[in-house]
């Protein structure tokens, strides 16, 4: 079976681990800390029966030769439809993924075995710079040049993340588009976005040395997970989905500020407004269709009002702690703060509704 490997058996270095045993790799995780470690399998277990009991846990074959040759998986996977999936089916496919989960005590241990890593640890820069460190070092020594290492980082470049490493390319060097022996090139960032296990969009971050072919690999991965791969394409901070979630945080705030609307009118003008549709179609697909010829048509129409409006936006403004406050009240008002956990799950159920109506387009 072929392996892979998981640095760090938090939140979403459990996720990961739910992905790709039920993506048929065997994974093996790495977890630093002695009491986090006891956790990582109860947790890994509540994520896969949460998705099982809701239908939408789709546990392929185990991979025996290279998964870039994905036809004999296609259409294997083991989903039922609603009257065949009892609770022992349910618990069958659970415990098919926990059977392909182990702990490994050592780094070593997993450099050698595995040929990518996905790495999930605290997102603080000198840990990961360390981290990285440590890996170069186990790759150099057990000769394993091949090895991908994805980082799950929100904020950090690549770039900065191997920065301490031996074999960080020097900016007047040149190098080989495809040198699969330098470990900074094998490095790449792939951002989740919580809850990993349900949102499908991942972010892959390069840096400019990235070898392409270890993009490509990541990106053949994430497919056969199930996963929709989003490339950026340059190293800019907040990736692409954080740069378009700030933009409207910054207006909601705004129009809060400015006395325009409600907190909870902002935000019905989202969930029960722009939304609905975003879970399908983004911004572009959206003026796409709304004038009769096309995004040409829609912009003729109405992109004077798009630049009026946008020129009074400035997304710099800075938060004042009043509006803050009033922000927070209001949340608090809908979700009083021991109604948490339920607002939890009320999220994942929700997620998991549209989830499953897409799955019927
Ligand atoms: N939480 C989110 O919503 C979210 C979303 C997307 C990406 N991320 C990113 O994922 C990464 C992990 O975040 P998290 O929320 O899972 O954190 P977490 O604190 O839940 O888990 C981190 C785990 O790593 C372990 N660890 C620390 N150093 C280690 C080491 N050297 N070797 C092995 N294990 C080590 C810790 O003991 C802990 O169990 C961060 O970079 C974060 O930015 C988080």
């Amino acid at each position: 079976m072929i392996s892979l490997g998981i640095i760090g058996g938090g939140l979403i270095g459990s996720s990961w681990a739910m992905i790709f045993s039920s993506a048929g790799f065997r994974v093996l995780v790495f977890e630093a800390d002695e009491a986090a470690r006891g956790q990582v399998l109860d947790r890994i277990t509540t994520k896969l029966s949460t998705s099982a009991s809701n239908g939408v846990l789709e546990v392929q074959e185990e991979r025996t030769t290279s998964f870039f040759d994905n036809h004999h998986h296609h259409g294997h996977h083991d989903r039922k439809s609603l009257s065949e999936n009892t609770a022992e089916h349910q618990q069958e496919q659970v415990n098919k993924c926990l059977k392909r989960i182990s702990l490994v005590s050592s780094l070593s241990e997993l450099v050698s075995q595995t040929f990518y890593i996905q790495e999930c640890i605290p997102e603080r820069l000198e840990l990961k710079q360390a981290l990285f460190k440590q890996i170069e070092e186990q790759v150099t020594s057990l000769g394993k040049h091949h090895l991908i290492i994805g980082s799950s980082t929100s904020t950090l470049a690549i770039s900065s993340l191997v920065a301490q490493c031996a074999s960080f390319p020097s900016a007047n060097k040149e190098h080989d588009s495809d040198d699969e022996t330098n470990f900074s090139r094998q490095c790449i960032v792939v951002h989740p976005i919580n809850p990993p296990e349900l949102i499908p969009a991942v972010e892959l971050i390069p840096a400019p040395f990235t070898n392409r072919a270890a993009l490509r690999m990541v990106q053949r991965l994430l497919i056969v997970s199930k996963k929709k791969p989003i490339l950026v394409k340059k190293e800019v901070d907040g990736f692409v989905v954080n740069r378009l979630q700030y933009a409207i945080l910054s207006e909601a705030y705004r129009l809060v500020h400015d006395g325009v609307a409600s907190p909870e009118d902002v935000d019905s003008a989202i969930c029960d407004g722009l939304g609905l549709r975003w879970a399908f179609m983004g911004p572009f697909k959206t003026i796409h269709l709304n004038a009769p010829e096309g995004v040409t048509d829609y912009c003729e129409r109405y992109i004077g009002a798009v630049e009026r409006i946008t020129q009074t936006q400035d997304n710099s403004i800075h938060w004042d702690p009043a509006t803050i406050q009033t922000i927070h009240q209001s949340m608090d008002h809908q979700i009083p703060p021991d109604q948490r956990t339920n607002a939890y799950q009320w999220r994942d159920q929700n997620l998991l509704g549209i989830i499953k109506a897409k799955q019927t387009q």
